[in-house]
């Protein structure tokens, strides 16, 4: 087709044009078919008039054949120019006289033809009688008129019409191209935004309504159409990333579970030997007030050598446990745990650097109306610990850390809105990190370190967010900083972090106290730093001994005031000798020394008939203060 691939425009003129230009054109057609058809019935009408005029002028002239004045009589014609010629017959068909009267006989019918008009050859002829009175016929008169007049009006109208369909078609061009913008323009905006979206895959285009004839329902339906496009494009998008982000983390999940089911069994051996070492140093400190200042600087050194075995193996830990539901959290203060995490590590990023030549600054912007959140401080001490560390090592020349609290929006999850959450975010002027690196920093054991880390700290990090069902936001890139947020959730009810305790020395109470623990030298240091707070001790290097001797004494008249027991024995364990004590008497406590402590919870292993859980090492603090709330 023609118009086929014409632009739309191009197409609404051509409809308008045409059937404009068409139906003006057949109206003048019938108009001046009318006037052909008018002048003609005119033309034969002033003819027959002229004639009968004449014809009854020359009565007389034919009755007496006066050539002369017949002659004289149609010479009269001449004031009509459109009259060619005209002659009178006699009454036998004879020529009497002619007009114009030089005319030669070849112009006239050589004998009259039959009473009437006719047109013939583009001309009007016609005979009419010439009659007396009463119908005695004297002659005939013919007569012949050219239609000069008919082409010339013919003419005139045909200019006329000329004139009128040109400057009707210019009007109707200037206003179909304005009105054709009605019905083109939400169409091209139609097409626009179709284009758009199959271009680009952009389904936020909307094409613009322009009314609300059918072009706008359309552009509407079009619209909302998109708009559903739009949704599900995002919903599948959105479902694409959380399966992407479950996978990852169910991976990570994987990898943490394995690596810390090793870590919690090498930390039970390593808690098991540095445990009588800790215990007797606390206790000599506390007990021998004559020790040399020597011989008290190196125990400290030797018991902060100790702890720092400890931490490195409950920092091990750290990324795997999962929380155990029966720990209570409590209410933690962000911008507190910030200001004590700075001032900890100021020997890190003051002190030492400035040996070194760097300056570091620290910047603290804290949100003065953080609402507390619900968690364990010290991880979360630990955490910052690690990220303050981590900024310290991406600025080998110094440079700015910045902290800042803050209250931060964030889409709920799975609920559509969003959920307010406490924001802890440290920025560093570092190294930063490469794609690759960004992506991967949070596995364990994953560094760039080479010997000097672990790859250890932000997989602690993790493990701490995961506990606290917060989220971790690490924004960074090769040479221009790091910025890491982390989000915690707020608590339903507001909390308020309770004023530090004060802490009053205990004063011992003397019990009679059953300690187990297969462990020799664990159970010795155990019996005789609490024999030096003045207790009585008996010792059980097993569970079943221990059983035996819960019960003798009890038959004995002398029963215990509590019982501290390991968890894991051979043959009868620390879950069956809690079962046993509590089943001869229920009301005396039991306390359960683990290294797992923790970390049981999480594989559904919290013992019952167990009054507290103390970690391994013990603190003499710790085991004071179970004894005083027995
Ligand atoms: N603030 C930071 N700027 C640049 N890179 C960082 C930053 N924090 C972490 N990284 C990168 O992520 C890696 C993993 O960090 P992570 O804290 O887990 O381990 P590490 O610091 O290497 O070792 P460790 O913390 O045990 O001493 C780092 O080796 C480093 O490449
Ligand atoms: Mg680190």
């Amino acid at each position: 087709m023609l118009f086929q691939d014409a632009p739309i425009r191009k197409k609404l003129m051509a409809i308008v044009l045409g059937t404009s230009g068409i139906v003006l054109l057949l109206t003048c057609a019938s108009f001046l078919a009318y006037e052909v058809f008018t002048f003609r019935q005119a033309a034969v009408q002033q003819l027959s008039t002229l004639g009968e005029i004449i014809a009854a002028n020359s009565t007389g002239v034919l009755a007496f054949e006066n050539q002369e004045d017949a002659t004289d009589i149609l010479a009269a014609l001449k004031a009509d120019h459109h009259i060619v010629s005209a002659c009178l017959y006699d009454r036998q068909g004879r020529l009497l006289a002619r007009y114009p009267s030089g005319a030669p006989d070849g112009s006239f019918p050589a004998s009259p033809g039959a009473d009437g008009y006719h047109f013939e050859a583009g001309r009007l002829v016609g005979f009419a009688p010439v009659a007396q009175v009463k119908g005695h016929r004297l002659g005939t008169l013919y007569l012949e008129s050219d239609m000069a007049a008919l082409y010339d009006r013919l003419r005139l109208y045909g200019a006329i019409a000329a004139l009128v369909v040109a400057g009707s078609s210019l009007a109707a061009y200037t206003l179909s191209r304005r009105l054709q913008h009605q019905i083109s323009r939400p169409i091209l905006a139609l097409a626009d935004a179709a284009k758009a979206v199959s271009d680009r895959r952009d389904y936020s285009v909307r094409a613009r309504k322009f009314g609300e004839d059918e072009l706008g329902l359309l552009t509407e339906a079009f619209n909302q159409m998109l708009g559903q496009i739009e949704e599900q494009n995002l919903a599948l998008r959105k479902a694409y990333d959380d399966l992407r982000l479950t996978q990852q983390a169910s991976m990570q999940q994987e990898r943490l579970r394995a690596l810390g089911q090793m870590a919690s069994g090498v930390a039970h051996d390593i808690n098991n030997a540095i445990s009588p070492a800790l215990l007797y140093i606390e206790s000599l400190l506390g007990r021998e007030p004559n020790l040399s200042a020597r011989a008290r600087t190196e125990l400290t050194t030797i018991q902060r050598a100790i702890d720092d075995v400890g931490q490195t193996v409950s920092r091990l830990r750290a990324f795997y446990r999962q929380r155990e539901p029966q720990l209570v959290l409590a209410p933690v203060d962000l911008n507190q745990m910030v200001d004590q995490v700075v001032e900890l590590t100021r020997a890190r990023w003051g002190d030492m650097a400035r040996q070194h030549g760097l300056i570091v600054g620290m910047n603290l912007e804290l949100e003065p109306d953080l609402p507390a959140i619900m968690g364990m401080e010290n991880e979360i001490r630990e955490a910052l610990t690690n990220l303050i560390f981590n900024s310290i090592d991406a600025m080998p020349q110094g440079g700015a850390i910045s902290w800042r609290t803050s209250l931060t929006d964030r889409p709920a999850p799975e609920k559509s809105g969003s959920r307010r959450l406490a924001c802890v975010e440290i920025s560093d002027m570092g190294v930063g990190m490469d794609e690759e690196t960004r992506r991967r920093c949070l596995e364990p054991f994953f560094t760039t370190k080479g010997e000097r880390g672990t790859g250890l700290g932000l997989a602690m990090v993790y493990g701490v967010v995961r506990r606290h069902d917060a989220e971790i936001e690490i924004e960074s890139e090769h040479g221009a900083g790091t910025k890491i947020r982390l989000l915690f959730p707020l608590p339903a009810v507001p909390v308020r972090v309770p004023p530090p305790p004060e802490a009053a020395p205990l004063v011992p109470i003397p019990r009679r106290v059953l300690v187990v623990d297969d462990d020799p030298v664990l159970l010795k240091s155990l019996a005789e730093t609490l024999q030096d707070d003045g207790h009585e001790i008996v010792s059980a290097d097993g569970g079943q001994a221990a059983i035996d001797a819960f019960i003798a004494a009890k038959a004995a008249g002398r029963p215990f005031a509590a019982v501290i027991t390991d968890l894991g024995m051979p043959h009868v364990d620390g879950r069956q000798v809690a079962a046993a004590v509590k089943a001869a008497s229920p009301g005396t406590p039991v306390f359960m020394l683990t290294g797992w402590g923790q970390g049981m919870a999480a594989e559904g292993d919290i013992p019952p008939n167990v009054d507290r859980m103390l970690t391994k090492p013990p603190k003499l603090r710790q085991l004071r203060e179970a004894l005083a709330s027995a």
